[in-house]
């Protein structure tokens, strides 16, 4: 693409040449060149506007008369005027063909670059709380977070993946009260964090009718904090259980962590202390303010961020104070983003401020990117997400029941062809009902609300996870159906047809694709253009064979199969998802 801008914008300068003295500068002329919107308009378009000053004639002039006096450029096949516009259209076929052995070569290196080489990048995501359930919010998280960090991997950075467990505070104290009542070992053993979470529930429903639970809660939490080795000692149980739990739902989604060291962490390594002490007595940052210790933000219009509340309980903003200079020491990051829900806005604005006060120069390299709620509709009611109310779905649950779901669509399938063992639909079901949720999760953009939709997220026709799944497994078919090697360029014939330079240019997207969506943190970016490269595919599917057609047709478009599967796979396992080759 970019070869061709060049070969135009040589062809243009030339032309010029003929009609002014001193044509603009050649970077100057490139950045006027555009891709129209719409394919009959050329796949490269000069308008002519800024021209016009120049040379002193209506931009529809300058565009006719340069069309008459350009040579055509190496790659295309015409150059024409239409209105104030130089509309340039490729040679389609030798196009088709650039692309397909560009992307053939890279292979599943396609699309990367080396942008971040030797650069840090942190990324707190999922960063669920101890002895709680994980919920849909965390769920967003966690599927967004582990896809920046593949994206930022493909743009050559070097990620660190924390998880941020919130496993210290007040609710610490809620759960080993509920322990204290009804907690059991066999119950524990059997059920996990099930049982925690039952716990959890049953013990703030309480404290909703008495009020010397949460008293209670708090000094248990007070004898935490200073020490006490038996709570101490369940403390460190209920993170196993909390951790053994969350590393079976990450497997599942494709989600890894290099710590899962959070809110404890800065407490019991003395990080908060020390951040406590560095905004006091060394910055003279912090004040007091009704007992409690803060910092102002009054310059930045926002309300103070609190470091010590005035039953001197350690919090989380100073947690998380603590953990970014912990991670900039330890890494001098390029960026440290979190990933949490809109939620956590203002907390997030002040944590920056407050590291701004404090004159850090990395402070700037902090980035909040929030995502909108998240909601479970069944049989139109909005199904209840908070840990407290007891009547939540959880993780586990929600994706048992998609693999569910898919089962009977997947069975009836193989059923048709019998061409999968037992254990290979299982693997199918799993891949299709886990993608089915992680493709729904990123296919809305992160600011915007996201309703769970049973029936469209497995719909195997419409926009959907599943949909890109079987598109992969068609492509694989078709290759397997070949059953030669894939043929070599030389035996290959130029394709030319607008379907297939549809899927040339489709390809030709999917670097820039990755590079924004990881400048804006916006996964459904990747989203939507999976589902446009799929659909230009059957378009192009429903009008061409590839199969037993003359040779070096055939040889032509085996190698296009191959292209876009391979961009197709890329995609999905940037997004997270598993690509069966036959399903
Ligand atoms: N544990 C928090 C929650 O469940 C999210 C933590 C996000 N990360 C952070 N560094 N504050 O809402």
């Amino acid at each position: 693409m970019q070869s061709r801008k060049e070969a135009l914008v040589r062809s243009v300068l030339e032309a010029l040449g003929t009609l002014i003295e001193a044509p603009p500068a050649r970077a100057e002329l490139e950045s006027w060149v555009a891709t129209p919107p719409d394919p009959a308009l050329g796949d490269l378009a000069l308008p002519c506007f800024k021209l016009a000053p120049l040379l002193r004639r209506a931009p529809a002039q300058i565009a006719a008369e340069l069309a008459a006096a350009l040579p055509l450029p190496e790659g295309f096949r015409e150059v024409r005027a239409q209105g104030p516009y130089l509309n340039a259209f490729f040679d389609a076929g030798s196009f088709v063909h650039e692309a397909v052995e560009r992307v053939r070569h890279a292979g599943p290196l396609f699309g990367s670059s080396d942008e971040g080489q030797g650069r840090k990048v942190c990324i707190d995501y999922s960063s669920p709380n101890l002895a709680k359930p994980f919920h849909v919010g965390h769920l967003r998280s966690t599927i967004l977070g582990a896809t920046l960090a593949r994206l930022y991997e493909a743009r050559g950075y070097s990620v660190f993946r924390a998880n941020h467990l919130g496993d210290w505070g007040v609710q610490v104290g809620y759960q080993i009260l509920g322990w204290q009542r009804w907690g059991d070992d066999g119950l524990l053993a059997e059920r996990g964090i099930a049982h925690l979470t039952d716990l959890y529930v049953r013990i703030n429903a309480a404290a909703a009718e008495d009020q010397e639970i949460d008293a209670a809660a708090r000094r248990l939490f007070q004898e935490l904090e200073a020490g006490d080795p038996r709570l101490l000692d369940l403390w460190r149980r209920f993170r196993e259980v909390t951790l053994e739990s969350l590393r079976g739902s990450y497997r599942r989604l494709g989600a890894t962590f290099d710590s899962f060291e959070g809110e404890a962490f800065c407490e019991r390594e003395g990080l908060s202390e020390a951040v406590v002490h560095r905004f006091t007595d060394e910055l003279g940052l912090a004040e007091e303010s009704q007992g409690a210790l803060v910092v102002p933000l009054d310059d930045e219009e926002l309300p103070p961020l609190i470091l010590k509340k005035s039953d001197a309980a350690s919090i989380y903003a100073t947690r998380d104070l603590a953990m970014a200079i912990w991670r900039w020491d330890e890494f001098h990051f390029a960026h440290n983003l979190y990933v949490t829900d809109q939620r956590q806005a203002l907390h997030f604005r002040q944590l920056f401020a407050a590291l701004a006060r404090a004159g850090f120069p990395w402070a700037e390299r902090n980035l909040h990117l929030p995502f909108g709620l998240v909601k479970i509709e069944e049989g139109g009611q909005v199904l209840p997400m908070s840990t407290r109310s007891g009547k939540m779905i959880r993780l586990e649950e929600l994706l048992d029941r998609l693999v569910a779901a898919v089962r009977v669509i997947v069975e009836e399938e193989t059923e048709k062809r019998a061409d999968l063992d037992a254990e290979e639909i299982d693997a199918v079901c799993e891949a299709v009902g886990v993608g089915a949720v992680v493709f729904w999760t990123q296919s809305r953009s992160r600011n915007s609300e996201l309703v769970f939709d049973w029936d469209r997220a497995t719909d195997t026709r419409g926009a959907s996870g599943p949909y890109l799944q079987y598109a992969h497994a068609r492509l694989c078919g078709i290759l397997r159906k070949h059953d030669a090697a894939v043929p070599g360029p030389e035996q290959a014939a130029h394709l030319d047809s607008a379907e297939e330079l549809a899927l040339a240019r489709a390809m030709m997207e999917f670097p820039g694709c990755l590079e924004r969506a990881t400048r804006l943190g916006e996964p459904a970016l990747l989203a939507e253009y999976l589902l446009d490269l799929a659909s230009t595919f059957s378009t192009f599917y429903n009008r061409h064979r590839v199969l037993r057609q003359e040779p070096a047709i055939t040889a032509a478009r085996v190698r296009l199969v191959d292209a876009i599967r391979i961009v197709l796979a890329r995609g999905l396992e940037i997004l997270g998802m598993a690509a069966p080759d036959r399903m």
